[in-house]
């Protein structure tokens, strides 16, 4: 009996002993359990805390970059108002003679050639030695605004009767004509006009009026130069550019698909090819004939420049950005190898204009006549000798 309850008492010490170590067993379990329950919570919160935050951080990321975007455009609106203001400031400036910080020469107007006397006419010999090139720009006047965004306007280059043209647009057939640079400033719009009606339109901005007749360029599959006397209205010849595969001259101004020039050596076509199509190519013309008198590669690049112009037979491009910044001559051409790039100077010009559709050289007046946004503007050059070789 004795021996019994002993057996029973150690029975029941190893089932209560091994009760313990289950229950042991089971609370370790339970706290494991808990805590993997706990872990699984968290690592289900953290998963989907980490989800809303990557969602929140995406669309925050697609608002910034919608705010990013309007504000860029905002930017740039706030840009080009801010621009256009300047603009229209210095004008009322030129109007009003008032000049605080613009270097306006307000000669420039009665300074124009309309009778090119004995001492200007010594002058232009001298000059048609051509042996001068741009240093600076000396002053600029915003005579007008007047036009649309692109355009071109020009006196008569080569003759002494003062009058002004504007080619407004870059596919019309209308030219106003003006009896003088006075009556174009004075003129409400283009009432003081006469109209002079084209027999084709043009294309582009790249025309030149010389010694009565405008030069005009026009495209119907081909690039064909006209030439119109504006003495007696009709058009006295034209001529196919003798170029295949033209594409427009310039990288930043694409209407126009080849440019004219006058300088004191006469007639100049710039223009670019497809076979050549970085680099801006050049001819000289006969102004009566139309005929090519010879052809250069120039080492001037297309990408960028957004107009030229020729001075003594050296081609000055001008560059801009696609976002309008300031304009600035960044590369020249000279066809007698006087002058390089790299001895040319730097020329900007002033102020932060929006970009040149086009700019005209009055050799006479050593004038840029431009066309920047419907203004029309005028750039008075500094010039100095060409490098003696
Ligand atoms: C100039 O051309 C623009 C279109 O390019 C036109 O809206 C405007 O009326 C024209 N202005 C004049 C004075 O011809
Ligand atoms: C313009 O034409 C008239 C005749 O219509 C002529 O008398 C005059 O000499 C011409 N002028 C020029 C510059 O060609
Ligand atoms: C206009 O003048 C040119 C020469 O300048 C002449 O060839 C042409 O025949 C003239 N046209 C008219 C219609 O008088």
């Amino acid at each position: 009996m004795r021996g019994l309850l002993v057996l029973v008492t150690l029975a029941s010490f190893a089932t209560a002993q091994h009760q313990a170590l289950i229950d042991y067993l089971e609370r370790r379990l339970l706290a494991i359990e808990d805590r993997i329950s706990v872990w699984h919570e968290q690592t289900n919160r953290y998963a989907s805390e980490l989800r809303e935050l990557k969602q929140q951080m995406v669309s925050q990321l697609e608002n910034l970059d919608k705010e990013k975007e309007t504000l860029r455009l905002n930017l740039d609106g706030v840009g080009t108002r801010v621009d256009r203001v300047e603009r229209e400031l210095d004008y009322l400036e030129t109007q009003n003679g008032a000049q605080p910080c613009v270097d306006v020469d307000d000669k420039l107007i009665e300074q124009q050639v309309t009778q090119v006397n004995e001492k200007n006419k010594a002058k232009y010999e001298k000059m048609s030695d051509c042996r001068h090139m741009i240093s600076s720009i000396k002053a600029m006047k915003i005579l007008k605004r007047v036009g649309g965004p692109k355009g071109m306007w020009t006196k008569d280059t080569g003759s002494a009767s003062g009058k002004v043209y504007i080619l407004n647009g870059t596919d019309e057939d209308t030219i106003h004509e003006f009896a003088s640079v006075q009556d174009l400033a004075r003129s409400p719009g283009t009432s003081l006009a006469k109209q002079v009606t084209l027999p084709s339109a043009w294309r582009g901005t790249g025309h030149v009026v010389y010694n009565g007749n405008v030069y005009y360029v026009k495209q119907a599959g081909e690039v064909m130069v006209v030439k119109f006397d504006l003495n007696n209205s009709s058009a006295t010849d034209s001529a196919v550019f003798p170029v295949q595969d033209h594409i427009p001259v310039y990288g930043l101004s694409t209407e126009t698909p080849m440019d004219l020039a006058v300088d004191e050596e006469g007639l100049w076509a710039i223009y670019s090819t497809r076979q050549n199509d970085r680099y801006i190519s050049m001819a000289k013309m006969d102004a009566n004939t139309l005929d090519i008198e010879q052809m250069w590669d120039t080492t001037c690049p297309r990408e960028n420049a957004e107009a030229a112009f020729v001075i003594c037979g050296t081609l000055y491009v001008v560059y801009n950005t696609k976002q309008p910044g300031r304009s600035r001559v960044q590369c020249v051409f000279d066809v007698n190898e006087m002058v390089t790039s790299e001895e040319a100077p730097l020329v900007y010009f002033p102020k932060r204009y929006g970009s040149h559709s086009s700019l005209k050289y009055n050799p006479q007046e050593r004038l840029l006549y431009a066309w920047d946004d419907g203004y029309q503007i005028l750039y008075k050059l500094d010039m100095k000798k060409k490098l003696e070789i």
